[in-house]
Order: C-alpha cells, then structure tokens, then sequence
C-alpha cells in the first residue's frame, strides 16, 4: 500500500461518512489519496473535510477550468493504481454498466484503465431490484470488483442487504487487488463447472440446464481471495471470471481427462453437472429420420469425476474434496448416501426442482463430518463467498 495511489469516488449515500475512515485507513499505510465527489455526495459529506484528510483539493467538476489545469480528468483516472467507488450507489453502478460519463466521477470510471473496485450502499429493495442485480451481472462482467454490501440495519430503518462494507473490509479487499498476498495465496484449487455435452452424433447432444452461474461465482470468490484457480468448464455462456485459468471441455471424459492434468491441488470443488451416462458408439454421421423407424439408444456409464478424485491415495488426492448433489425431491436423505458412495469431505446439497439451475440463487444443506448445515436461500454469489470463507478456514487451519 506504501507509496501507492489511490482514487475513490464518494457517491451519494449515507454511508459517505464510512469513506473519510476509509481514506484515513490508506493514508495510514503510506498511500496517496486523491478523492472525487459527485454532487449528490457532497450532500453527505463535505470537502473540507474530505481534503483535511486527503491533503489534495477534493475534485468535483468535470468542467472546473482550475481543476482541469491541476490535474485533468483524464490524469485522475490514470494516475491511479485502484479507483474504489464507496459508497457505489444504485445511480452510479447504473452508470457504470451503461458507459455514461456526464460528470467527473464517470468520466474517470469511463477512462481508467486501473482495477476498479466498488462499495454498493442503498436501500435493500434498491439493491434486491432486477434493474441494480442486472447491472452488477454486467460491472462483474466487466471485471469489477466488489465488496458487500453487508446484511444489517439500514438508516432508513429497514433491514437486509444494503449496508456499505465496513473500511477495514475495503482496505483489505484493496491490498488483494493491490497484488497483496491474500488466505489463498499459494493455494491452488481446482475446479469443475456447467453441464456436459454428451454426443449422440455430430449434430446432436445430451444436456442439461446447468448455467454454471454458480461455479464461476466460486472461481471468482477463490480469486479474490489469491487463489490459483484451475477452472474446468462444460460448454456455458456465463462470463469467465478474470485471473482463473480456464479449460473449456464437451464431454464428461474430456472433463475428467483435464481433472487429472490438473492435479496436484490443494483442494478440489466438483460444481459441474456432469451427465452420468453418454450413448454407447455415438456416430460419426448425422443419423437419419426414417420412415417409421424410431431410434434408439444405448448408453454406457461415464467416469465419476468427484468419486474417482476422492478415492486416490492420500498423497495425491486434494486435502478438501468438495462435491455438489442437485436433487429434486427427497433432497436430505439422497445427499447423505451419495455422500457416503462418493466419499467427498463436504457435500453441498441443493434443491433443483424450482428455478436454480440457471436462476441467481441457491439453497445449501452442507454435510460435513461436523454434520449437516442449512444455509439460507441465498444470490449464488453470496453462496460462493460463503463456501470459500469456509474452505480458507479448512485450508489454513490444517
Ligand atoms: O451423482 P450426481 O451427479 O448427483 O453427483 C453430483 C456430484 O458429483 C457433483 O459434485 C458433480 O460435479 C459430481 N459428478 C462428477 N462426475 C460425474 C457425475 C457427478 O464429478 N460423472
């Protein structure tokens, strides 16, 4: 953090006030700060004291002839070795989504060509509405990073994500993007994602509805954390998250294959939806409609991937093993066998009878030797964070 530079962007949001401690936190650790303000942002907070702190002027208009002679905009978002926008509010992550660049603060977001990372802060039903999620999906997309918002009390009084992370938890997330080393650093995890494609000829497949939404939500949360992440995916249209080594495979022995060039690992997350049988001898030709001739099909097993990785010899096999088990009914009781036929160390059980696979959230029961653990309905990403604050514990503590 020594000797680096800063550029935060203070949106308009009660939580402001978070972001003078926040500066006080970089200026602490030998960075240089210089802070923008959007209009609705010196509603909550003032300049004097934004500058008191910063020891620079505060930056406010795009069209400031003394502030474009200082240090033009362009410069602001040059000079910068992170830009943090915090508080991000609902106005400014539409904004960014968009490309709009009709003030200063997204005119710098617009030009900059540092890593960007933002704070949302706003109302929960803000937060909770399609238009904001849509947009998030597209800045993440974009490859910017986020931290919180944080459950709680809101200053509106109502309750529920929405809250700005608290500036200890931005700092941090600032020096990992900083290429400070983070939990993971030195870990490498191996992942699988999305569905198979079995062949049944050259034109024709068997799928299934994995999006892998939320594997690429586990890799980008290993990621975050200083993981080096070998990302096996089925055939998906879900965005790769940035700084993951990804292996793009068809089938489910493809997958198996780059499983195992993969290895060694020091923990192994089995998200794939891989299909348990292929067609036995699919062709090589396009099969024909025949008049009155149904085809049919016989189908040969596919390797377990998450069975095959558990059951290897200690010294090859991944400290964690870690496997999903997508049912549609009588989901406990299906998730405790398979655990104990697959061997895995945990086995996240999820509910795919309504909308999850594809949709944004997910509900996990894990099992564990600890035993069994409800999480509640949760946005895949919040999942992910989840399980990877898990699996650091499990990792570090060993
Ligand atoms: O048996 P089932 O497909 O329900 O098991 C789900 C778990 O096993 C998932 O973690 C999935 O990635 C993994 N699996 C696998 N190889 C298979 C089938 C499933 O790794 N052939």
């Amino acid at each position: 953090m020594n000797g680096k530079s800063i550029t935060i962007i203070i949106g308009g949001g009660i939580a402001a006030y978070k972001s003078l401690e926040l500066i006080r936190l970089f200026k602490k650790a030998g960075a240089g700060v210089r802070a923008v303000l959007t209009s609705s942002g010196a509603e909550f907070v003032t300049p004097l004291s934004i500058s008191a702190l910063t020891g620079e002027p505060v930056y406010q208009n795009l069209f400031d002839l003394d502030d474009e002679a200082n240090m033009g905009h362009i410069q602001l978002s040059r000079s910068a070795d992170l830009v943090i926008v915090a508080p991000a509010t609902a106005d400014l992550m539409a904004k960014m989504a968009h490309g709009l660049a009709n003030d200063l603060a997204t005119t710098v977001l617009l030009a900059t060509d540092a890593p960007v990372l933002i704070a949302p802060a706003m109302n929960v039903r803000m937060w909770e509405h399609a238009a904001t999620q849509r947009n998030l999906s597209a800045l993440e997309a974009d490859g910017i990073g986020r931290i919180g918002p944080d459950e709680g009390d809101m200053a509106c009084g109502e309750f529920g994500f929405g809250r700005m992370a608290e500036p200890d938890v931005i700092f941090s997330a600032a020096q990992t993007a900083l290429g400070a080393p983070g939990p993971l650093t030195g870990k490498h995890i191996l992942m699988t994602s999305g569905p198979t494609h079995e062949p049944i000829d050259p034109v024709r497949y068997i799928a299934n509805r994995s999006s892998g939404r939320q594997g690429a939500a586990i890799a980008a949360a290993l990621v975050k954390r200083g993981a080096r992440v070998s990302y096996i995916t089925g055939p998906v249209t879900v965005p790769t998250p940035k700084g993951i080594d990804e292996i793009r495979v068809e089938t489910a022995k493809q997958m198996f294959d780059a499983v195992k060039a993969a290895l060694p690992a020091d923990a192994a997350i089995f998200a794939a939806a891989v299909a348990d049988w292929r067609v036995d001898c699919a062709g090589d030709t396009k099969l024909k409609k025949e008049k009155g001739a149904l085809p049919s099909f016989s189908f040969c097993e596919n390797p377990d991937i998450l069975a095959s990785i558990s059951a290897l010899p200690k010294a090859e096999r991944p400290a964690l093993v870690v496997g999903f088990a997508a049912e549609t009914d009588n989901v406990l009781q299906n998730a405790r066998t398979k655990k104990i036929r697959k061997n895995c160390d945990w086995l996240l059980a999820n509910d795919v009878s309504g909308d999850v696979m594809g949709g944004a959230n997910n509900q996990i029961t894990v099992l564990s030797d600890k035993g069994e653990d409800p999480w509640p309905i949760m946005d895949k990403k919040d999942v992910a964070t989840r399980l990877v604050k898990q699996l650091t514990e499990a990792l570090t503590n060993s």
